[in-house]
């Protein structure tokens, strides 16, 4: 692979600072500084034709037509390094067929991501939005024996559905909370690792009927499109509670609220949305949720290796080098 001259990179959202160095030292920063500021579809189709590297956020939809306009500008766009494990957010096939290559942040964000999956599965089993907000409000007025009484962690059954870095993560933390663990996924792990996680591999339906708590931890792609709707929460038992931190179009949002309503299962805690950033009127409306606004990776150090791993990514690319975390190795030859 030839060198890059000073190639043009823009950087569409604000990012912790030690990525903004990496990336001058090679090339030319373009950079969206503004805190809070997320650029719309047409507006990254205005900014990106033009640039050899695009550092993106989930929230950049680089989709066939983007990629085809970015492919078409000269200079002609190389590669798009998101800076998120997830990547359903980019058309990584369009990006082959035009030569782009496309990264992501696998690995540096594993154990964040699963502390704030387990965080939100204790705030939700032991009711602890609703509880501070009673607190909050002042309606504290000393103990009582069943005041905000939840649903016990410890020794409960905990379904997996996905079983790739953060579900074996989750599987660590359940283990010293002495849970059950069942888990399901698209390929089974090898006996030994199983029986290192004290995992037991079980079809969908089964993990749904068997479970306390059913924690995803899979990428959204078409075959996990509302894996989890109306048919899934009729089997869950009326006292289940369901966690998402992976991504919101997983679990059909409406078939939740109506779950919740009808009493199908006792809770859920949501990290990511179908419609992100909106969420179903009703979930605001409803006690028995925990509700956050995807931040899932979000301590400072574990968001600063997303997006040095990121930058580089193009650092490689730029200088000729493989990126070490590619995910179409076939634009690589
Ligand atoms: C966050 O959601 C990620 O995919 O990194």
């Amino acid at each position: 692979m030839s060198v890059t001259e000073h190639p043009r990179i823009l950087v569409t959202q604000r990012i912790p600072n030690p990525a903004y160095p990496l990336l001058e030292a090679v090339g030319e920063v373009e950079a969206n500084m503004q805190t809070g500021l997320i650029w719309s579809y047409d507006e990254l189709l205005q900014r990106g034709p033009g640039h050899e590297y695009i550092l993106s956020l989930l929230t950049d939809t680089i989709d066939a037509r983007f990629l085809e306009a970015c492919a078409q500008s000269a200079p002609r766009l190389k590669l798009v390094a998101n800076m998120a494990v997830g990547y359903n957010n980019i058309d990584v096939a369009a990006a082959t067929r035009l030569g782009i290559a496309v990264t992501n942040t696998p690995g540096v964000l594993t154990d964040t991501t699963a502390d704030l999956a387990f965080a939100l599965l204790l705030a939700t089993a032991r009711r602890l939005g609703e509880a501070e907000r009673f607190l909050r409000a002042g309606k504290f007025t000393g103990w009582e024996p069943l005041l905000f009484c939840g649903a016990e962690v410890h020794h409960a059954t905990l379904g997996l559905i996905g079983m790739g870095r953060i579900g074996l993560a989750m599987a660590r933390r359940a283990r010293g909370f002495e849970m059950r663990v069942l888990y399901y996924n698209r390929s089974r792990l090898a006996p030994a690792e199983e029986a290192a996680f004290q995992a037991e591999y079980v079809p969908l339906d089964e993990l749904l009927q068997r479970s306390d708590f059913v924690s995803i931890h899979a990428p959204y792609t078409p075959e996990t499109h509302h894996l989890i709707g109306e048919r899934e929460f009729a089997l869950m038992p009326a006292d289940a509670i369901l966690i998402n931190t992976a991504r919101g179009p997983i679990v059909d949002e409406k078939a939740l609220v109506n779950a919740l309503a009808a009493g199908k299962i006792a809770g859920a805690g949501l990290d990511v949305f179908e419609r992100e950033p909106l969420v179903e009127p009703e979930l605001l409306q409803m006690e028995n949720v925990v509700l956050l606004p995807h931040i899932g990776s979000g301590s400072l150090k574990t968001r600063t290796l997303m997006a040095t791993t990121a930058a580089s990514n193009i650092v490689a690319h730029a200088r000729g080098q493989r990126p070490p975390t590619l995910l179409n190795p076939d634009v690589w030859v």
